[in-house]
């Protein structure tokens, strides 16, 4: 399973990249607004300064929404660096410009999907990553983890390649969960990762084996 993390700032992917078990990141333009990377350059700029720092996928996030747009800006983000990959909404020119990418052999990530027939469609045009939002489908009071072992069974059905990327994950158990269903990647914030470390058992049996070495110290 490779964890992505999900943000744009720049100390948090350094941290994660740190504990040694990033395998890329994901961003979107909500995310790098929060960072306050506005204006074109800008974004691109913080897009290579992320793939400076990881070694895997860094997804880029086109902003048209007509496919001759979606492919220019599409074409332009891949150029950056060749860790990037294109992020496109599932929207029927979306769904175009994953087949015209995936034809041309640049790697896609089909965003903001929300059922089994979104990520179906995702996988026949050829997207590499499928990013279900389970988090904000549980906002809804719909089960987000049940939309991952529908497109899990989907794709083994028929021997899709499309990568499930989990996305909106929250918390932990989220992880968890993603990891017994199958999700080939997980996107969260650093909290969710480093929320797997903890246990109190570990904790108190640390403190108690460090107080009996230094005993007989
Ligand atoms: O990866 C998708 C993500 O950025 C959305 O997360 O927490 O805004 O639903 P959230």
């Amino acid at each position: 399973m490779k964890f992505f993390i999900d943000t744009a700032n720049l100390d948090q992917i350094r941290e994660a990249q740190a504990l040694g078990v990033l395998d890329g990141v994901t961003t979107n333009p909500s995310l790098m607004a929060k960072e306050g990377i506005t204006g074109r350059n800008n974004i691109l700029k913080h897009y290579v300064d992320i793939c400076t720092i990881v070694e895997g996928d860094v997804s880029a996030e086109v902003i048209a929404t007509d496919f001759e747009g979606m492919v220019k800006e599409g074409e332009a983000l891949a150029e950056l660096h060749d860790q990037i990959v294109v992020k496109v909404p599932m929207i029927k020119d979306g769904v175009k410009a994953l087949k015209y990418f995936s034809d041309k052999g640049i790697a896609t990530n089909c965003t903001l999907v929300f059922s089994a027939g979104q990520a179906l469609l995702a996988a026949k045009a050829g997207a590499t990553y499928v990013s279900p939002f389970i988090g904000r489908l549980d906002d809804i009071s719909t089960d987000g983890l049940n939309l991952i072992a529908e497109i899990r069974m989907i794709y083994d059905n028929y021997g899709f390649e499309t990568q499930i990327l989990a996305a909106s994950v929250r918390h932990t158990m989220h992880v968890i969960d993603c990891a017994k269903l199958g999700a080939d990647v997980m996107t969260g914030p650093l909290s969710a990762i480093e929320g797997l470390l903890k246990h109190p058992l570990t904790d108190i049996g640390l403190a108690k084996f460090l107080a009996d070495y230094k005993k007989g110290n």
